[in-house]
């Protein structure tokens, strides 16, 4: 098994309420039965088991061919549509990665927001680069992702002209539905299909998430194979005690019926910064309903320590932590000998940096649990390709039966509608 879960300093407030073993069996059979709230929107269940080489090709070969032409690669999309990508990229890459020649192509993204700042730079850049667009939305009428695509569509056809833009533009979006169909369609741009029974928030492994993936350098293959692990895994076992992800969602409900509202989510490796913004809108769109659900946090340690560690150690006790803890980094880097030793640091000599990060970690975790903080640690032993896509099926696994556990519907986002209402009357879009 090679995610590992512990629980410690969980008991120290009295359950309020506890969710019996047979209610977590329960939830487990309904989402491996299908027959769940929602069950029209599990797909991504199959992905793993039913990616085949032909489809690993077919999107492999679009980004040989989008890298050899482009620089930079730029990503147009908002919450499930690009976070699944970045999550992956950002955790694998060299964060200097300054695009030397022979390296893959800067992915940079866009549509996220609607800053006008962002944009001037942006197409700043893209004046001077070599480059194509992805863009991705499966209705195919999210505001924002389409107002970036209309700008840098302009810019890109008046860079290339029409012929070669078309070959520049990527669309990943529904199978028939929505504007960025029909103007897929009518441009003749190489398209990729989010599946209908497959939701933003769960599609980082169909070309959602592979597409970028793959330009930024990554094995897709090792991606899914570790998610098929992952899968193979849970679905053998509906024994709440030893089913990580059922012990995952049971957890936390418990921890939410006992009075902490809040799940910190943290990491002691920045670059899975962006995997915690992807936890983050996971759980956030499928638990926040009908006035109920954890609040979703996140933050990195122990850089965050100096900014949220004096809350997180003595404010209300409403929070508990779930820590991302990885058992090994890819590089050695030991601190030397001085001589001198005026910053009195020589009783460290020869160890790893790593090495004190755990210990960092460790000491932190001490800490917050004799400070009323509870903490569920899940380990992964290094962060590659195989062990991303175990933690993407598990956090997607787990979600879901956490939904279940709470009798909510998990794949669907009523809420989401209520700002995009408003935002269209002020701008007086037709209706
Ligand atoms: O998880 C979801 O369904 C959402 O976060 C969507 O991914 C997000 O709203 C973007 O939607 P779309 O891909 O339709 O543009």
């Amino acid at each position: 098994m090679s995610i590992k879960i512990h629980f410690e300093g969980l008991f120290h407030d009295p359950w309020t309420e506890t969710i019996p073993e047979s209610l977590t069996k329960n939830a487990f059979n309904q989402l491996v039965n299908k027959t769940g709230k929602g069950n029209e929107f599990l797909g991504w269940l199959d992905i793993p088991d039913q990616m085949t080489q032909a489809n690993i090709e077919e999107i492999q070969n679009c980004a040989d061919r989008l890298s050899a032409q482009s620089e930079i690669v730029v990503l147009i999309g908002i919450g499930g549509s690009y976070l699944g990508a970045r999550a992956v990229i950002e955790a694998l890459q060299n964060p200097f990665n300054l695009m030397k020649e022979g390296e893959t192509p800067k992915i940079i993204y866009a549509g996220h927001h609607i800053s006008e700042d962002y944009l001037h730079h942006l197409l700043q850049l893209l004046n001077h680069k070599s480059y194509s667009l992805i863009v991705i939305s499966k209705s195919g009428t999210t505001t924002e992702p389409a107002l970036a695509f209309r700008i840098l569509k302009e810019h890109c056809e008046k860079k290339y002209g029409m012929e070669e833009s078309q070959k520049r533009i990527v669309a990943i979006t529904d199978a028939s539905r929505g504007a960025l169909k029909q103007l897929a369609n009518k441009n003749n741009y190489q398209t990729f299909v989010i599946p209908d029974d497959v939701g933003g928030r769960y599609s980082v492994l169909t070309a959602v998430g592979l597409l970028p993936i793959a330009i930024a350098g990554f094995n897709i293959e090792q991606l899914i194979a570790g998610a098929a692990k992952m899968k193979e895994e849970l679905f053998q076992n509906d024994d709440p005690n030893s089913n990580t992800a059922m012990q995952y969602a049971l957890y936390r409900n418990l921890l939410y019926q006992s009075g902490k509202k809040i799940e910190l989510v943290v990491a002691y490796e920045p670059e899975l910064f962006y995997f915690i913004e992807w936890f983050k809108q996971l759980y956030g769109e499928s638990d926040g309903k009908e006035g109920r659900g954890l609040f979703p946090a996140g933050a990195i340690f122990s850089t965050d320590l100096h900014s949220l560690g004096q809350y997180i150690q003595e404010g209300e006790r409403h929070l508990f932590e779930t820590v991302i803890s990885v058992e090994k980094s890819q590089f050695k880097v030991a601190i030397p000998y001085d001589e001198e030793n005026l910053d009195g640091l020589n009783y460290l000599q020869y160890r790893s940096i790593h090495e004190i990060n755990q210990i960092a970690e460790e000491g932190t975790r001490q800490a917050h649990i004799s400070g009323g903080v509870p903490n569920i640690r899940i380990q992964i032993p290094e962060i590659n390709e195989q062990h991303l896509g175990e933690m993407i099926f598990f956090f997607e696994m787990s979600c879901a039966l956490g939904g279940y556990l709470m009798d909510i519907n998990p794949f669907n986002q009523p809420g989401v509608e209520a700002y995009k209402q408003q935002m269209f009357k002020l701008l007086g879009k037709p209706m």
